[in-house]
């Protein structure tokens, strides 16, 4: 067995390729982690690796890039700045910007986030910052917040002036900046990473370019779900085109390599309806918990006049218990419950709980068609479309996904192609898409309106 059994499973752990961080230096940590362990086989250790946490935080520290600096990319902060001065802080919310800095290393990016606003005279319990990352070597460093010349890079250094002590060749974060972060490990990869929580500002720089594409499209997976619709998302220059392949659009500020989720209408309409989310202290001491308050894309007048009728009172509510956590303790009803969730219009949670579904049972014929449905209500047409196409291949006669097929075909102006399902539908028997008016209404299953 040669090292690319360990590769993998580093990759599949925490998402890293080998190949981008330098397989020189994944050789090299194994064979130390070998000769530690006194392991001489790659077999023996891999196997090693899978039964110990403890070789598995040993490994993570030998491979992962610690890399960064005070301000890195400074455009970015001076960009965070104006969208809280000029968005954020005029929509009026009652509880603090919520900032996440993922992963943050050995603190100086979380760090500058918290001086970059304190400098721009935004008062300090009106934000709160939550900094993550893998290595418990790099947390260690940044809760010190001791920091030596290689932290410090460019040529405005005024803030080391502002908030640090010198003290012989090292400079001690002052506590007023210190104080505002809050630290914790975490890996990005984990299903249920933050699941609940969500963040107005989301940093992820100098990640994805050490991850292999299906770790990168899974941490933005992550990252959309973390990030409220009106939030904007900064990754690193090589990183963002990656994200707008997935969900996001460009913030078009030179230099800033910023991006937000793609607005819909309904999203638009359905952020308008969202009330307050209420601030929590949880797990990761920064963020809004959601719950009844995610945005709901699709609703019911009578909860659009609910809410409008609660954003009104001064009064915090009180956070319901996590829907997706609840279900997670009974695996057997979880398919079940992504139904219950979608019929009662609770389309984001569905749509969660369905990926988590998915991922443990990937052939899930009935799964793969719901998801199509929700998306569709959702108005992630290009997505309900892999999902219902999915669902014809692990099933060629699946006549409702063949029927919501012809629809989306004849929608695009494609009669022939819409007629071509039509007919394979009603050759199974149970009749096509005519049994469906145009005016986007179905005779079958729908979410939403
Ligand atoms: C190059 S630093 C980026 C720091 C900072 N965001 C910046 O741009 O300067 C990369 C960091 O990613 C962390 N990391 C690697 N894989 C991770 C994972 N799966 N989850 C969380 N953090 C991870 C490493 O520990 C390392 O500290």
């Amino acid at each position: 067995m040669k090292n690319n059994t360990v590769e993998s499973l580093i990759e599949e752990k925490i998402g890293l390729d080998a190949e981008a961080i330098g397989r020189k230096l994944v050789e090299k940590a194994v064979s130390a982690r070998m000769e530690q362990c006194r392991i001489s086989s790659v077999r023996a250790y891999a196997e090693a690796l899978e039964n110990s946490d403890d070789e598995w935080k040993r490994l993570i520290e030998m491979v992962v890039v610690p890399e960064t600096w005070f301000f890195r990319n400074r455009e970015a902060f001076h960009y965070l700045v104006r969208f809280v001065t000029d968005d954020w802080l005029p929509r009026g919310s009652g509880r603090p910007l919520s900032v996440l800095s993922i992963p943050c290393s050995t603190g100086e990016e979380p760090y500058s986030i918290a001086m970059a606003l304190l400098d721009a005279g935004i008062q300090e319990d009106r934000f709160s910052i939550a900094g993550i990352d893998i290595s418990e070597k790099a947390l260690e460093r940044a809760r010190d917040g001791v920091y030596g010349q290689a932290s410090f890079r460019g040529k405005d250094l005024s803030f080391r002036d502002h908030y640090f002590r010198r003290k012989g060749d090292v400079y001690r974060l002052l506590d007023p900046v210190r104080g505002k972060v809050f630290f914790k490990t975490g890996n990005v990869m984990e299903r249920h990473f933050a699941t609940g929580l969500t963040y107005d500002v989301i940093f992820c720089r100098n990640l994805m370019i050490y991850m292999s594409p299906a770790a990168r499209n899974q941490t933005l997976k992550t990252m959309s779900r973390l990030l409220d619709d009106k939030g904007i998302f900064f990754c690193g220059h090589a990183e963002r085109q990656t994200a707008l392949d997935r969900g996001f659009e460009a913030i078009n500020e030179t230099g800033v390599f910023a991006c937000r989720k793609i607005r819909r209408e309904s999203g638009e309409k359905a952020a308008a309806w969202t009330a307050e989310k209420v601030p929590v202290s949880g797990i990761h001491g920064a963020g809004s918990r959601p719950d009844e308050n995610k945005p709901k894309f699709i609703q019911k007048p009578a909860f659009k006049k609910e809410v409008q009728s609660s954003e009104r009172t001064d009064e915090p509510r009180k956070p319901e218990p996590d829907t997706i956590d609840a279900a997670m303790e009974n695996p057997a009803d979880l398919f079940p419950k992504v139904k219950e969730l979608a019929d009662h219009g609770k389309l984001l949670d569905a749509l969660e709980l369905c990926e988590i579904f998915l991922n443990e049972n990937p052939v899930h014929v009935e799964a793969h068609f719901l998801m199509g449905l929700i998306l569709e209500a959702l108005h992630d047409a290009e997505r309900a479309e892999a999902f219902f196409n999915r669902a014809i291949y692990l099933n060629p006669e699946h006549v409702e996904a063949l029927n919501h097929m012809a629809f989306m075909e004849l929608h695009r102006g494609n009669k022939a192609g819409a007629e071509r399902l039509r007919k394979r539908a009603q050759r199974i028997g149970m009749g096509g898409v005519e049994r469906r008016s145009t005016e986007n209404q179905s005779s079958g299953r729908r979410y939403g309106k």
